[in-house]
C-alpha cells in the first residue's frame, strides 16, 4: 500500500468568504486526495479549536496562515512515510503532534484538513470512491460490535433540510436558528430530493403571499424572513405542505435547531428569548414551550432545544419527550465521546450532531459514530454554516451508515455539492440502493 508522501496546505475561502484551510495529500504512488475544512458560527464552547490569526490585519484578523505554516512545518514531518491506510496510525500521530485536549495549538483546521485529506488519497490510490473507503474503515470498526447490531451497509441518508433561518445565521431575525424539513415519506433518496425542492419552493411562495421576505437567505441557503415569532415559521412551513400536497407528518414532517446556547444566559441561568420579553425563560419555561410547539406542530425533532452545559434541563427535556421525539446535542455534545458518553449515562439527550471540525480528527469522528450507534444514539451527520464546494461528509454519512444528514437548504452551491454528490452515489449504488428513510428516525 502506499504512504503519504507530501502534504501541500493552503488559504481558501469559504461560503461567507472567511479564510479555510485546504489540504492536498499525496500518496508515494502519485495520487491525490484533497479535503478543505469547514467552519461553524454558532459554535459550542467545547468544540476543538479553529487556529485564525488574530493578530493580523489581513482578512480582518480571520486568516488561517498559521495553520497553514503548521500543516508544511509541524504536521507533515509527523506523519509522512505512514500507510495511508492507516488511518488510526495518521489521526493519533496527528493528536500527538497537537498534544492539547482542544486541538489549540497547531489548530483543529489544520488537523481536519490533514486528516481527511488522507481519507481522500487513501481511495485515490484503491481507485474507489470515498464512501467506500469509509465504509471499510466503518465495517472494521463496526463488525468487531457482539451480534453484529449495528448496521455497516453504505446507505442514503435521509435529509433534514433547513427551510426557515433565524438566530446567528441571519441576523437573529428569529430566536431560533432553523426551521427544517424530514420527507419522511420518501422512497428513496432522489425522492427524498425532489420532495424538499418542492417544499423549499412553496415556502418562498407562502411567505410572499404573507407578505414577508422571500427573497433573501441566511448563511445555509434558507428563507431569512422577519416574522411575528417562532411559531410562525412553524406556520408557514406546515402551509407549505399543505400547498404541496402533502400530509404534515406522514409525508414531511419538522425538526428544529434552536440552538439555544446563543440566548443562554449563564449568569442568571435563563434563556432570553425576544419573545419572551415579560421575563426570562429558565429551563423548565423552555422545555414547556418545546412540550407546546411538540403538541401543535408535527415536530419530529429537537436540536440544542437547551444550553451546551444545562445538563439537568437536558435530563428534564429528555424525560419529557425523549420518548416521542428525537433530541440531537450539537454543542452538548460536540462530537466528542466524553461528552456524549456523559449524555449516554446520564440518559439525556437521544440523537448526536456529528460535525467532523467539533472534533479535528477522522477517527474521532468515527468514534463519536460508534459510542452513539451502541447506545442507540441516532448520529446525524452535518455541514456547518460555512462550508465549501468539499463534499467528504456526503459519503461519511452514506459509509457509516448514520442514517441522516444535515447540510442546509437546497439553494447555494456549497449545499447543492453535497446534495448532488449523494445523487451520484446513490446511482453507483444502483437502483436498490439502500436509503435510511422514515425508519432511521425510530
Ligand atoms: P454552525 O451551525 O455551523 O454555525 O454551528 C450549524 C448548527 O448549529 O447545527
Ligand atoms: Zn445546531
Amino acid at each position: 500500500m502506499a504512504v503519504l508522501q507530501t502534504l501541500k496546505a493552503r488559504q481558501v475561502l469559504d461560503s461567507r468568504g472567511r479564510p479555510t484551510v485546504e489540504v492536498d495529500a499525496i500518496a508515494s504512488n502519485g495520487a491525490v486526495g484533497r479535503a478543505i475544512v469547514p467552519s461553524g458560527a454558532s459554535t459550542g464552547r467545547h468544540e476543538a479549536i479553529e487556529l485564525r490569526d488574530s493578530g493580523s490585519s489581513r482578512y480582518g484578523g480571520l486568516g488561517v496562515g498559521q495553520a497553514v505554516e503548521n500543516v508544511r512545518t509541524v504536521i507533515a514531518p509527523a506523519v509522512v512515510g505512514i500507510e495511508l491506510d492507516d488511518q488510526a496510525a495518521i489521526d493519533a500521530a496527528l493528536v500527538a503532534v497537537d498534544g492539547t485536549a482542544n486541538k489549540g495549538r497547531l489548530g483543529a483546521n489544520a488537523l481536519l484538513g490533514v486528516s481527511l485529506a488522507v481519507a481522500h488519497a487513501a481511495a485515490a490510490v484503491r481507485g474507489e470512491e470515498l464512501f467506500v473507503h469509509l465504509n471499510r474503515l466503518w465495517k472494521k470498526r463496526a463488525e468487531a460490535e457482539q451480534g453484529g447490531s449495528i448496521a455497516v451497509e453504505p446507505t442514503l441518508p435521509l435529509p433534514m433540510v433547513n427551510m426557515i433561518s433565524g438566530g446567528l445565521h441571519a441576523g437573529r431575525n428569529l430566536d431560533i436558528q432553523d426551521v427544517l424539513i424530514i420527507p419522511v415519506g420518501a422512497e428513496n433518496y432522489s425522492h427524498a430530493l425532489e420532495m424538499i425542492v418542492a417544499m423549499y419552493r412553496a415556502v418562498g411562495g407562502v411567505l410572499s403571499e404573507i407578505g414577508a421576505e422571500s427573497v433573501l437567505v441566511g448563511d445555509e441557503g434558507g428563507y431569512g424572513p422577519k416574522l411575528r415569532n417562532n411559531e410562525q415559521a412553524f406556520e408557514v412551513v406546515v402551509d407549505a405542505m399543505v400547498a404541496c400536497g402533502f400530509e404534515p407528518g406522514r409525508d414531511v414532517a419538522i425538526a428544529v435547531d434552536v440552538a439555544s446556547t446563543h440566548f443562554f444566559d449563564p449568569a442568571t441561568k435563563t434563556y432570553r428569548l425576544s419573545e419572551a420579553s415579560l421575563r426570562a425563560f429558565d429551563s423548565g419555561d423552555m422545555v414547556d414551550m418545546l412540550a407546546r410547539w411538540v403538541g401543535r406542530y408535527p415536530i419530529v425533532s429537537i436540536e440544542d432545544g437547551l444550553a451546551e452545559d444545562d445538563w439537568e434541563g437536558w435530563k428534564t427535556l429528555t424525560e419529557r419527550l425523549g420518548g416521542a421525539v428525537q433530541l440531537i446535542g450539537d454543542d452538548l455534545f460536540v462530537t466528542q465521546t466524553a461528552r456524549l458518553e456523559r449524555g449516554i449515562a446520564s440518559q439525556t439527550a437521544n440523537s448526536i450532531l456529528i460535525k467532523v471540525n467539533q472534533v479535528g480528527t477522522l477517527s474521532e469522528t468515527l468514534d463519536a459514530l460508534l459510542i452513539a450507534r451502541r447506545h442507540g444514539y441516532r448520529p446525524v451527520v452535518s455541514a456547518r454554516s460555512g462550508e465549501t464546494e468539499d463534499a467528504t461528509i456526503a459519503d461519511l454519512a452514506v459509509g457509516t451508515a448514520a442514517g441522516q444528514i444535515k447540510i442546509g437548504s437546497v439553494a447555494r452551491s456549497e449545499r447543492l455539492a453535497k446534495y448532488n454528490r449523494l445523487l451520484r452515489i446513490e446511482e453507483s449504488l444502483g437502483p436498490n440502493a439502500p436509503f435510511a428513510g422514515r425508519a432511521t428516525l425510530g
